[in-house]
């Protein structure tokens, strides 16, 4: 492969969900932050012959990707013919530190940062609504039926209160507070997840909107407790939020015993993250000791990486 001069970078980040996954598939409020320790870049450059993925778990064609990249597929081509652009001579690179199939928005960041490469690349410049038209596309061949809230997180910088049918909100989390987050190991199955909950709601209509609803009030409080610095109270509606998403199925033993494990070492409240059955979950600490205490303890129940984010802080 002969590299060409002319190439451009985009980038996004993971997310972590504090409250709200899965009910904000229905139209229920969400809370979701960036999580900017999770990084992702996407390189394009110019090179002779066909198109080309370069990433840790496919290197070859655009064109033989695998059936978990077709959605990366179909973005590049997509660009590619609005743009009035060709798809083949171009050789894209993916570096991510997100996790993938972890519920931490991987497929969202992949995207996000790959329009805004590709967009660079052929010097347009990109508007966030254009921007959010292209990962939406992607994340429904990934995903199903997304709410849409990874599309917008994953490329903000700031922490959004989202609800499907309204104009995403950007909110402050300045709070005197720590989030744990801990990695089970196990791959989360989002769109199975989804499908699932979706299968429930057709079987036990009632209780399952239920719980949907329940979720979204949750999400409303949480709000509310974030304006007013109530970190007590904002652990206690995450917990109860787990309560729910396990109530859906979407949980599984070890996100439990990980939820459990937290809250025995005094986190305020801990929940899975994301959409479960595998994958992450999260936990909120008062001091950063404490949150020390707690990603210590992960380690010790199975979990294979912890980060605590200091909140309020980038
Ligand atoms: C996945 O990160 C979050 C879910 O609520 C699905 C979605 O909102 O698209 C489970």
């Amino acid at each position: 492969m002969k590299t060409l001069s002319n190439q451009a970078v985009g980038t996004a980040h993971g997310k972590l969900i504090l409250i709200g996954e899965h009910a904000a598939v229905y139209n229920e409020p969400a809370i979701a932050m960036p999580f900017l320790a999770a990084p992702v870049e996407v390189r394009v450059e110019q090179i002779q012959g066909d198109s080309q993925l370069m990433s840790s778990y496919y290197k070859g064609l655009v064109d033989t990707v695998p059936d978990n990249l077709l959605n990366l597929k179909t973005l590049i081509e997509t660009v590619c013919v609005d743009l009035g652009k060709p798809s083949d001579s171009l050789s894209l690179s993916i570096s991510s530190l997100i996790p993938p199939e972890r519920g931490m928005g991987s497929s969202a960041a992949v995207a996000t940062a790959t329009v805004r490469a590709l967009f660079a690349f052929f010097e347009r410049s990109l508007e966030q609504e254009t921007l959010i038209k292209y990962v939406d596309i992607s994340e429904k061949i990934a995903h199903g039926n997304p709410s849409g809230l990874d599309a917008r997180v994953t490329g903000s910088r700031q922490p959004l209160y989202f609800k499907k049918s309204c104009p995403y909100q950007p909110i402050s989390l300045e709070l005197d507070g720590y989030l744990v987050a801990a990695d089970t190991g196990v791959k989360g199955q989002t769109r199975q997840a989804v499908e699932g909950v979706a299968q429930q709601l057709k079987q036990s209509y009632v209780r399952t909107k239920k719980l949907i609803c329940h979720i979204g009030k949750l999400s409303e409080a949480a709000k509310l407790a974030i304006e007013e610095e109530q970190l007590r109270q904002l652990g206690a509606l995450l917990t109860e939020a787990h309560a729910c998403l396990k109530e859906l199925n979407v949980s599984s033993d070890k996100l439990d015993l990980l939820v459990e494990t937290a809250l025995k070492h005094k986190a305020l409240g801990a929940k899975l993250t994301g959409g479960g059955r595998g994958g992450c979950m999260i936990a909120l600490a008062d001091t950063a000791e404490q949150a020390q205490t707690i990603a210590r303890e992960l380690m010790k129940s199975g979990a294979v990486e912890t980060w605590i984010h200091a909140l309020g802080e980038d």
